[in-house]
């Protein structure tokens, strides 16, 4: 048999690159690995067969390693993370050493149809949106905007809907209700103009279906190699074009609405009239009044807070809504509590823990991610590279038994109420619902007042019956949805 000198050479080196690699690897994570790094796949194979309930694979996984480990993905992919639950390692990430950690140039990339706003922004540019997003949030006359919308948006479609519902005997998707409810109140609370999509039809509005669109493929980027989806965009096929379809109708969307904005403003303050308005259109005040602010930023500056809005209260109503329907002795005490809210107007404490209950079970962004800049040791001793990926697991956080107690799979709104009946306080690096450190979540407090008008009206007039048998589980996806929707049938409170 002939052998080619060429081939016995190119057949040695692929055999040395072969084990160098797989030994570098093995090196670089022989503290702390997961599971067997396999050759070119790494350690996907038990994720991969996991899938189907990732979340508590992860939060299984991680606690059987004492909360921090090492996950290496297929050769060449850079798929390779630093993944914690560890509340020390997220209070040292998220505050301790906040220089450190960014959203990165990856990060960026991903989430480019967000443009420069202040979700995917790091550093100088991050630091401006968000004491201009800060002022404009904490002002007595946008809350009170958000409020009024909300109920107005109750009122007039909400409850009309579910009594068309209920009066028909209907089944519903109560997180597809939720889902167009709060596309519309985001629209109507950022620019003012609500496309209506939540209608008995439920109609097709291309805007928000885009909006949903361009939410998938943001995701899909997260679970492929670079190199696949940036090729996948080159071809202009799969994920990819959808994505540039999808971006197309809802920038357009954005746009349109930033025009007729502009507009609406020199009209305004002509006529100087200061009535409560929507927040780009007091952006654009705030900006020195300029009529002629960059559309560039408003756009970007709409596009994040859509991102950050929509389908987090969503998530959190589905699983709240679930989470009551299945413990009749919560929705009991929750229903006892609007009755005396009704008459005395006293706080809603017990609803505010039921709410705090079902976000630690079920966070609506499961899953958050950091790039490391310089190297580093964090507090439970794992070492970080220079641009290391570190995900912290939210939804494994919310079921760390040391943290909670052996009940932590439970839904127990008393565990965060005190014995004086007041909210217990649990630091944001342990509750991590709405991120912790200088990057905490702007709209924490207008999502409860949120949720609990929308929570108070609906329990106060229907009592929701989730239809038997109907599976319930996460999807493995940005926001946490439930898989199926949240099929129910109602009927009027007596
Ligand atoms: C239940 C509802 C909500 C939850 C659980 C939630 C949670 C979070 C989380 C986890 C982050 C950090 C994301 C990251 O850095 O990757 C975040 C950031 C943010 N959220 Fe929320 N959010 C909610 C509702 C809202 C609403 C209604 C708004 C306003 C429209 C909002 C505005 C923001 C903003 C502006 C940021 C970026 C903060 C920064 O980077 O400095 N959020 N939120």
């Amino acid at each position: 048999m002939l052998f080619y000198p060429q081939a016995i050479i190119t057949v040695f080196a692929a055999i040395v690159f072969f084990l160098f690699h797989y030994y570098h690897r093995r090196r670089c994570c022989k503290k702390h690995p997961f599971f067997t790094d396999w050759p070119i796949l790494g350690m996907t194979p038990p994720i991969l067969s996991n899938l189907g309930q990732i979340h508590d694979y992860v939060s299984q996984v991680l606690h059987l390693h004492g909360g921090t480990g090492n996950f290496l993905g297929p050769w060449f992919t850079q798929m390779n993370y630093v993944v914690t639950c560890d509340p020390m390692n997220v209070h040292h990430i998220m505050s301790k050493n906040f220089v450190n950690y960014v959203k990165g140039p990856e990060f960026r990339e991903i989430f480019e149809a967000l443009g420069d706003g202040i979700f995917t922004a790091d550093s100088d540019m991050w630091k401006y949106h968000r004491s201009l997003l800060h002022s404009l949030f904490t002002t007595k006359s946008f809350k009170s905007f958000v409020e009024n919308t909300v109920q107005k948006k109750v009122a007039s479609c909400l409850i009309p809907l579910l009594d068309h519902i209920e009066r028909h005997g209907m089944e519903v998707d109560l997180q597809g209700v939720f889902n167009r409810f709060n596309f519309d109140t985001t629209c109507s609370t950022i620019l003012g103009s609500d496309p209506k999509s939540l209608a008995a039809d439920f109609p097709k509005v291309a805007c928000e279906r885009a909006f949903s669109e361009v939410g998938e493929c943001i995701f899909y980027r997260h679970t492929v190699p670079r190199s696949i989806w940036k090729l996948q965009r080159w071809l202009g096929i799969g994920a990819e074009k959808k994505m540039v379809e999808a971006f197309k109708v809802f920038d357009q969307f954005l746009l349109e609405n930033i025009a007729s904005m502009k507009q609406e403003l020199s009209k305004k303050n002509e006529e100087n009239n200061k009535e409560e308005d929507c927040l780009l259109m007091v952006l654009m005040r705030e900006e020195d009044g300029k009529e002629d602010v960059d559309d560039k930023f408003l756009r970007d500056t709409a596009f994040s807070l859509f991102a950050a809005g929509r389908d987090t209260i969503t998530s959190a109503l589905t699983w709240f809504f679930w989470l009551v329907a299945t413990h009749p002795s919560v929705e009991a005490k929750i229903l006892e509590e609007i009755k005396e809210q009704k008459e005395s107007n006293k706080n809603q404490v017990y609803l505010h823990g039921a709410l705090c209950e079902a976000l630690r079970l079920y966070p609506p962004i499961p899953l958050d991610r950091k790039q490391a800049i310089k190297q580093d040791v964090l507090p439970s001793g794992h070492e970080v590279s220079p641009g290391c990926m570190i995900l912290l697991s939210l939804y494994a956080m919310g079921r760390h038994e040391a943290m909670w107690g052996k009940d932590c799979w439970e839904f127990k709104p008393e565990r965060w109420i005190s014995e004086r009946g007041e909210i217990i306080h649990v630091p944001s690096y342990k509750f991590f619902g709405f991120n912790a450190g200088p990057r905490t979540c702007l709209g924490k407090d207008l999502s409860f007042i949120q949720m609990k008008i929308i929570a108070t009206s609906i329990m106060w007039n229907y009592h929701v019956h989730v239809v038997e048998d109907h599976p319930i589980s996460p999807t493995f996806s940005i926001a946490l949805r439930i898989r199926d929707g949240l099929k129910v049938w109602i009927t009027k409170r007596g």
